[in-house]
């Protein structure tokens, strides 16, 4: 690494996913710094600075000046989907690599128009999807690549929760659909990973959005989907996402090996099992309730991904390389590309078939 230097950092969007950011960076201050937050509610800026004690840091609330002015690395968008494209164009030309929340935007021409940009300005795009550093993920690639499950010949992944608490999730407009895009992103994108993009055809069926949805009416976008793909190699991969789910957020995925088999539960496997009469104050992401007994989550965000995945960009950006398959941002653009693949194919109910291998 050259010369002790530490990778400065404008985190744009001081809400949720900005706080999964900043635990990251807050873990790796030694080869990083966050010298500029952005959001437009000033408040969220302070509460996430001093949730962290960071004091010597610039505030903005309007990206465009923060981009323009901040002396930093890299940008950091954590904002909600609809802004990933604008935000990032503005950080890319004025110089800056960009490491962009999922999904890389919320539509495909638009997340082409970013690694355009980025290859105009000769700067990098790092995607964040956090799956990829999951320990137990980690764990379970290396039991698999040992030889311990024989070959796989299939993988069921899925993220379900009960809903998003953001406004931004109710349109499509903002969002780019529903909980395939928002939720699915995540198993997508993993898998994809998995098999370096090597997918060769793919079926999806959906809610349908709106009055066709299970539970979410009023939800523009579908609150139930499931895609199946097919890789090169023979494996398939059941990808599912839905907003039906209570009792807290489901992220399982399954392995299935011609000489056994894996599951990764990776947010009702806590250590730690309680019994609450009157409750915790926190237990999982998105549990309704926390009384009787429950699996109060161990260092979170650690156990998701977040905080390994934060290290890996910047040890990346100081050594200026590209970040590992499925960080990368053409591996965004590829989960952007697979979703509304998916999407259309449940529309139309056809199989689709990959034309880019
Ligand atoms: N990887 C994950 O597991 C994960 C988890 C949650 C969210 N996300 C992603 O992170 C992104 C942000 O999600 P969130 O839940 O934090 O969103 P949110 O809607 O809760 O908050 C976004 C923040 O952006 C700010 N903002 C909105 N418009 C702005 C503007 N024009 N300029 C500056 N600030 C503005 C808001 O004030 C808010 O503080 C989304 O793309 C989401 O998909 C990823």
């Amino acid at each position: 690494m050259k010369n002790n230097r530490k990778v400065k950092v404008l985190l744009i969007g001081a809400a949720f996913a900005g706080d999964l950011h900043m635990t990251g960076y807050d873990r790796c201050r030694d080869i990083a710094e966050v010298v500029a937050i952005c959001d437009k509610d000033q408040s969220k800026i302070e509460a996430l600075a001093n949730a962290y004690g960071l004091e010597d840091y610039a505030a903005y609330t309007d990206y465009k000046e923060a981009v323009k002015e901040v002396d930093c690395d890299v940008v950091d968008i954590c904002l909600p989907n609809f802004l990933h494209h604008e935000v990032a164009v503005a950080a890319l030309q004025a110089g800056h690599h960009v490491i962009i929340e999922k999904p890389l935007a919320t539509k495909l021409e638009y997340g082409e128009h970013i690694l355009e940009e980025a290859k105009k300005a000769g700067k990098r795009v790092y995607y964040a999807e956090d799956w990829i550093f999951a320990p137990a993920l980690m764990r379970a690639k290396e039991l698999i690549d040992e030889g311990s499950i024989g070959d796989v010949m299939y993988i069921r992944a899925r993220e379900c929760h009960s809903g998003s608490h953001s406004p931004f999730a109710q349109t499509i407009e903002y969002c780019g659909g529903g909980s395939f895009i928002h939720l699915g992103t995540h198993p997508l994108a993993y898998v994809l990973a998995l098999k370096e993009n090597r997918w060769t055809e793919l079926v999806a069926m959906t809610s349908g959005g709106g009055e066709s949805n299970m539970i979410h009416k009023t939800m523009e976008g579908e609150d139930w989907a499931a895609c199946i793909l097919k890789f090169e190699d023979g494996t398939a991969a059941l990808v599912e996402a839905n907003y039906v789910t209570v009792g807290g957020m489901e992220d399982i995925i399954d392995f299935y090996g011609t000489e056994g088999r894996i599951q990764v539960d990776l947010t009702m496997s806590s250590p730690v099992k309680c019994f609450s009469i009157p409750g915790v104050s926190y237990s999982v992401e998105k549990a309704e309730i926390t009384t009787g007994w429950s699996r109060p989550a161990v260092d979170e965000k650690y156990n998701l991904g977040y905080v390994s995945e934060i290290r890996h960009f910047m040890e990346c950006i100081l050594e200026d390389k590209d970040a590992m398959v499925g960080l990368r941002g053409i591996d965004g653009l590829e989960a952007l590309r697979v979703m509304n693949l998916a999407y259309e194919s449940a529309r139309e109910g056809k199989k689709i078939v990959n034309d880019r291998l």
